[in-house]
Parts: structure tokens; sequence; C-alpha cells
């Protein structure tokens, strides 16, 4: 689905996901049995990698694994993503703990590990392969993502930037040389001040003039700011296992989709998408491919 020239780079995270099902969160100072315990392939730099080929893009995953990190690795390879810029480094794979309870709303907890050594070597060997009008995409799981950001930018590269989990560094990076921001609306109000949909998309268009925002905001659909136009999509209501990778899962489908297709659809296929996605169980195991979201688009009424 993407422009056959432009190729896509996403510079992000590898983790372990360790998903423990509970009936709530746990609480300060409590002890609490979960009922299940399972292992996936996850990390928001991995699950928007495979969102992205599932929904039909060509994708190179550059990042950092430790010497348990052959799963991760097979992961993005059984799903057609180029791993020649993902590293080996002496420090155990990143992961996560991330507990979902009986509504499907999780809690996540993170240990970076490897997703931690990206160097400024590194840094340069991965962008070497990659020109002009390429596009970029950036988490906040990995270090360096402020050099990244400035090294892309020098070379002309189109920026994604999904500021999550959100730190106050991030308020410290050169945020005027991303192209395009994809926010939640905690992320939003982090770097806004601004609660309200048309509120944050202006204060976007006011500090960042030539930046394009994706605002997604769960339950309430998403909004979209791009060449002075919003644009909207509610949600496809469906019933929900897990919200697990859903965020990852609508950035995916939503750039795999709009070179070819526009705002519009591309805001129609990432909806479909992360109603797929949190139907299922898990993060990467829970992304559907462009045939199951055209079929569930079909069947949708
Ligand atoms: O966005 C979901 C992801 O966040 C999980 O897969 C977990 O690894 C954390 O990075």
């Amino acid at each position: 689905m993407t422009e056959k020239n432009i190729k896509f780079l996403n510079f992000g995270s590898l983790n372990t996901d360790m998903v423990y099902t509970v009936d709530h969160t746990v609480r300060p100072g409590e002890t609490t049995a979960s009922s299940k315990l399972e292992y996936f392939c996850g990390g928001k730099g991995l699950n928007q990698s495979i969102a992205l080929s599932r929904a039909g893009a060509r994708i190179f995953h550059a990042g950092c694994v430790g010497s348990d990190g052959d799963r991760l690795i097979e992961q993005l390879e059984r799903n057609g993503i180029d791993v020649h810029l993902v590293k080996k480094s002496d420090m155990p794979s990143g992961h996560a703990i991330i507990q979902v309870d009986k509504n499907g709303q999780n809690s996540i907890l993170l240990f970076g590990g490897a997703n931690k050594q990206i160097s400024p070597e590194h840094i340069a060997a991965v962008l070497s392969d990659f020109k002009a009008g390429d596009r970029l995409f950036l988490q906040n799981e990995i270090n360096n993502v402020d050099k990244i950001i400035s090294a892309a930018s020098e070379k002309k590269m189109d920026i994604v930037f999904n500021p999550s989990p959100f730190g106050e560094e991030i308020q410290k990076f050169p945020l005027d040389k991303v192209s395009w921001f994809v926010v939640n609306e905690t992320e939003a109000q982090e770097l806004t001040g601004e609660t309200v949909p048309e509120k944050i998309l202006s204060a976007f268009s006011a500090k960042y003039p030539s930046a394009k925002v994706l605002l997604t905001l769960g339950g309430d659909g998403a909004y979209c700011k791009a060449d002075g136009k919003t644009y909207f999509h509610d949600i496809f209501d469906v019933p929900v296992v897990d919200t697990t990778a859903a965020g990852d899962t609508f950035l995916g489908f939503f750039f795999a989709t709009l070179d070819s297709r526009g705002v519009e659809e591309a805001l129609k296929y990432a909806s479909a998408a992360s109603a797929v996605a949190v139907s299922r169980k898990g993060a990467s195991s829970s992304i559907p491919t462009v045939e199951e979201t055209e079929k569930f688009l079909e069947n949708y009424n």
C-alpha cells in the first residue's frame, strides 16, 4: 500500500511481554494473585513494525536485543520485516510486566534492557542506509531518541514520533523537527497543556506549525490534522478483551494506508484494525492482517 521508492524505517524497542490476567490492577501495598501468565512478543517498536508490515508496508526495523532476543528477531522476520539493522548487546532484552484486568484495560511496567543500548555509531550506521523523504518511526522506549531525531532531520527524513511512554526528557527533544506527532490524550496534554481535542490540535499547530498530528482517544475515536484540515473517525464498537498494542496497530495501519489512499481511508483502516486488535489477547499477536481488517469492515454493520 506504500509508495515504492520511499523506505520505511522503525528505530524502536523489542520486548518480551509477560501478561498476567488479573481481576483488577494491583494497588499500592496490595498482594494479589493472577489467574494466568502468558508470554508474547511486544514493545512499541516491534508492535508498530508488525502493524505496518501486516498492513502492507515494507519495513526495516532497527534496534537492540540481548543474547536472549532471538525470539523477538524471529517474530519480526516471520512478519516480513528486514532485521539486518537490529544489533545484539550484552544486556538482557527489554521486557514488560503487563496486568490485564477483567475489563481488558492494562497497566505496564517496563524494563528497557538492551533497548537502552543504542549508540551514536549504531545510529549513524542505520541512517546511512536511508535518504531524504524516507519515513522514520520513533517511540520513546529506546535511548538517544533526541539524537536520532536530529540526525534524521539533517538527512531530511520524514519523522513520525509517538512520544510513548511519556517522560519529562521529551520536552527537551528537538520536536520542531518532527513531521508527524502520534499522541493519545495524556501525551497530547503533556505537550500542549490542553485537554479538549480541538484545542489540542490548535495548540499543536501553533507550537509546531509544519507538523501533522494524529490524536487517538481510545473509545472516543481519533482525529488527524494535516495540511490545515481536520479529520475525525469514530471507533468501531467491539467487545474489549485486551487493549495492549491497540495504539501501535492504529499507527501502523494509518501510515501503511496514508500515501496511497489518503487520510480518510487511513483513519478508517486504522480504526478497524485496532478494533480487531482489542478483541484479541496479547501485543503483536493481536494485530490483524490487511485481509482480516478488510473482512472486519465488510462484516461490521
Ligand atoms: O504498546 C504496547 C507495548 O508497550 C507492549 O507490547 C509493551 O512491551 C510496551 O512496550
